[in-house]
């Protein structure tokens, strides 16, 4: 058990049929510090979102696998015609896991009283034990099931809204758009995808994410950076809806990638733009004349104080040259790994419930997403347009 943080504790919650989502929001005097107020970071989970829940590559035709999203046990497959299906990984009945059942490629057969359920809208299609004369609407049975797409090599799913119409207790909810996809500025292109699991909030995983600060401490490398290369940096923001972006701008001219790049794009020009969105997205775009590179990050709540960060890129930059998506890929690889024992560490100092502090600018955008999140939740609870926490473009300086 934490123990109860001191100062003002909001308690949000999304709606109260679902009390696993009420978690505490909690807002501290900081007097050593010229802001207004200190927030600690909260570990509200948002529904009504898309999630990445496995690699495409690992879930198999007629195979079922266990995955968790938002403390949501699922049961996640493909049926016959390799189309992916989410399930609530609990038999509406008397609760079995549904991933020890049976299943023929349509439909999924608890394995304690073998009622049967259509993977794709989770209905009731058989229960064994009704004898001919017993007229139980078994049509209106549903176990939880949950839109379900395959994009850019990930199996997403959506975890609707809780309320007596979600999951678990009726016909499927819809999914309002599609799943998230990688912005892919040619036909062909590479795509590759790596994966790290942190014990640590889904607040502290984004935040880390999005922190400008840590690059000198933490990733360095002989053919990155060194932490003697920190100097004063100056990025332009602007709001975009449900998120914000870091302006397009020429990257930092001290890593060696870059200068690489440059060489080879021939291109006078290379651009990246970074864009964080609601509820977990972070987009980063790298372009240089006609080559490009775009990568698509996640950091997904699993549980209270776990989570994962998946990073899928697509590009055609270096496309020919041998070993350059290997390379990448141990580029990457190393950054996520950095990033992931780092967090590791973190999560020990922060079993004792510290005191936490953001600071201008360099945790600015950790700021920002503290407000977008009590932003959309606002606009949730009234039915309002969500106000954006930004007014317009902001830039901000920090050493890194
Ligand atoms: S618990 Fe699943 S059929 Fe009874
Ligand atoms: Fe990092």
């Amino acid at each position: 058990m934490r123990p109860a943080p001191r100062g003002l504790v909001l308690s949000l919650s999304i709606s109260p049929a679902d009390a696993s989502i009420k978690r505490s929001f909690t807002i501290r005097p900081m007097p050593e510090l010229d802001l207004p107020q200190r927030q600690a970071t909260d570990t509200l989970m948002l529904t009504g979102f898309w999630y990445r829940a496995l690699p495409a590559d690992r879930v198999h035709r007629n195979q079922l696998h266990k995955a968790t999203l938002l403390e949501i046990p699922l049961v996640i497959g493909r049926d016959r015609v390799g189309q992916p299906f989410a399930m609530r990984d609990a038999c509406p009945h008397r609760g079995m896991p549904l991933n020890c059942g049976r299943f023929d490629g349509e439909n999924l057969e608890c394995g304690y009283h073998g009622w049967q359920f259509d993977v794709h809208n989770g209905q009731c299609q058989v229960v064994p034990s009704l004898t001919a004369d017993q007229k139980m609407k078994v049509e209106r049975i549903y176990a939880g099931s949950y839109p379900c797409e395959e994009q850019d090599n990930f199996i997403w799913v959506y975890i609707p809204d809780p309320g007596p119409s979600g999951a678990g207790f009726g016909p499927p909810t819809e999914a309002p758009d599609p799943a998230p996809q990688i912005e892919k500025f040619s036909e062909r292109y590479k795509v590759a995808y790596l994966q790290a699991e942190m014990p640590v909030s889904i607040d502290h995983g984004i935040i880390g994410l999005m922190d400008p600060a840590h690059g000198p401490f933490v990733h360095q490398a002989w053919w990155w950076r060194t932490r003697h290369s920190i100097h004063e940096k100056q990025k332009h923001f602007e709001p975009i809806p449900n998120g914000f972006r870091m302006s397009a701008h020429t990257p930092s001219s001290n890593s060696a990638p870059y200068k690489l790049l440059r060489l080879y794009a021939k291109a006078d020009s290379i651009t990246t733009t970074i864009d964080f969105v609601l509820p977990n997205i972070r987009t980063e775009t790298i372009r240089a004349g006609k080559y490009w590179f775009s990568s698509l990050t996640t950091v997904t709540p699993i549980a209270r104080t776990r989570c994962r960060i998946d990073v899928v890129a697509a590009w055609n930059i270096f496309r020919w040259v041998p070993f350059v998506p290997e390379m990448l890929k141990f580029v990457f690889a190393k950054f996520v790994e950095q990033d992931r024992r780092t967090m590791e560490l973190q999560a020990e100092g922060l079993q004792h419930n510290p005191h936490l502090m953001l600071i201008d600018d360099a945790d600015r955008p950790a700021k920002w997403y503290f407000q977008l999140k009590a932003a959309h939740l606002e606009a949730k609870r009234t039915g309002a347009d969500m106000k954006h926490p930004m007014s317009g473009p902001v830039t901000l300086k920090w050493r890194s």
